[in-house]
């Protein structure tokens, strides 16, 4: 007699990650190693820019927001991400930012992974925006101006204080709520935080300049008479066509860094600026095939828009992470079946029973019966 349950060929198997899940992967390495792992990670993957098919994402425009999908894959894995950007969501109670995302075995198209991503994406933001700090900013930078004290911020605030030193932040924000959540956030963590009245004063003596603000217009944050000698610019909420935040001109005066070029030049503060203006891709300042910044002097910039590249990179963390702590479920995403062929026993077989093997016809059931009567119906 036939077992209810062939042994699959196949098996196929999703790991499902949630939001608490990625909390738990927190609470348990901390916040400074994750950050670390992370831009370790990230810059591991850099270093291998050829090995990847790339893509800009592909964005679809509505009224109030974007939605996007970023693909990228290497020889063994595909990855992609959902992710949207509705700056008045929040006046809603929605995020502005929601994500989540897939790492698939390239070898069979089995998507291996499915990780939520709207936390991963504050992580690994502010991971990257490190990653280039590191090799960008003065190496005595302390102060940093923080533009934009929304969703992304502390994570932002944290990574650079925990691996680049950063020990003062100057806040400012069109919403003081945003700013005072922030201060709440970070009151036990040894950073001094200053609240001003404007950008202008924010950014005042400030090393860095972090801006990271979300608002579907071409917003002119940061202006070129604020910007002192030396200074890096991580500018992160310029990710859109007609949602910017830097005046051109504080591109001109400065040494501008991309992820991927041709996605920057459709969504970043860069789509001002006239097609043969000069930028360098980050892989090749993290390769060292360009130089970053030449002396103390200089004012570079991180004009961010997110690369599909970086998310690869926090899914394979989540993964290895969800295999080291144990974490996250399985969950039956695709159908499991003996013969491959027979996709249509699903419709007749009980829940969690298998499919037919190969070369067998199956045999009439009460299911079958039943299903047939619907369809007639139908
Ligand atoms: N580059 C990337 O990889 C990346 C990744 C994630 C998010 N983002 C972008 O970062 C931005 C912030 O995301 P979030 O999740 O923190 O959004 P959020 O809505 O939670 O916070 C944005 C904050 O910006 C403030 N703001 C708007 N206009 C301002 C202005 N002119 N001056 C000062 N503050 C202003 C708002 O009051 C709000 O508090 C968004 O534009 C988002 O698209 C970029």
């Amino acid at each position: 007699m036939m077992p209810l349950r062939m042994p699959l060929p196949h098996p196929v198997t999703t790991r499902f990650f949630s939001v608490q899940d990625v909390a738990a992967v927190i609470q348990q390495m901390g916040l400074p190693h994750v950050f670390e792992r992370l831009a370790e990670t990230i810059r591991t993957d850099y270093l291998r820019w050829n090995d990847f098919e790339k893509c800009a994402r592909v964005a679809n425009h509505s009224r109030d927001g974007v939605i996007e999908l970023m693909p990228i894959s290497d020889a063994k894995t595909y990855a992609f991400k959902y992710v949207n950007g509705h700056p008045k969501n929040t006046q809603g109670g929605l995020p502005c930012v929601m994500a989540f995302g897939v790492l698939a075995d390239v070898a069979t198209g089995i998507p291996e992974f499915l990780s939520e991503l709207t936390l991963s994406t504050a992580l690994r933001t502010a991971a990257m925006s490190v990653v280039a700090a590191q090799a960008l900013a003065r190496p005595d930078s302390r102060c940093m101006a923080l533009i934009g004290n929304g969703a992304q911020s502390e994570f932002q605030a944290l990574a650079f204080h925990y691996l680049l030193g950063i020990t003062e932040l100057r806040l400012f924000d069109t919403d003081p709520r945003a700013t005072e959540k922030l201060m709440a956030n970070l009151a036990h963590t040894p950073l001094r935080l200053t609240v001003c009245a404007s950008v202008r004063e924010a950014v005042r003596g400030a090393d860095i300049v972090t801006t990271v603000t979300a608002d579907k217009t071409n917003a002119t944050v940061l202006t070129p008479d604020m910007l002192a000698p030396g200074m890096h610019i991580n500018g992160v909420g310029g990710d859109c066509p007609g949602k910017t935040e830097l005046h051109p001109d504080v591109l001109r005066a400065s040494s501008v860094f991309v992820e991927y070029e041709p996605q920057t030049r459709i969504e970043g503060d860069l789509q001002h600026l006239p097609a043969d203006f000069a930028v360098t891709e980050l892989w090749q300042l993290l390769s060292g095939q360009a130089p970053g910044r030449v002396n103390a002097q200089q004012i570079t910039l991180f004009d961010s828009v997110g690369f599909a590249l970086q998310d690869y990179s926090v899914l394979r963390f989540m993964r290895d992470a969800a295999q080291a702590l144990g974490l996250g479920q399985p969950i039956q995403l695709i159908p499991e079946l003996v013969n491959p062929k027979d996709l249509f026993v699903l419709l007749q077989a009980e829940p969690h029973a298998t499919a037919t093997p190969m070369n067998k016809t199956p045999q009439p059931t009460a299911h079958h019966t039943q299903f047939k009567k619907v369809t007639l119906v139908a």
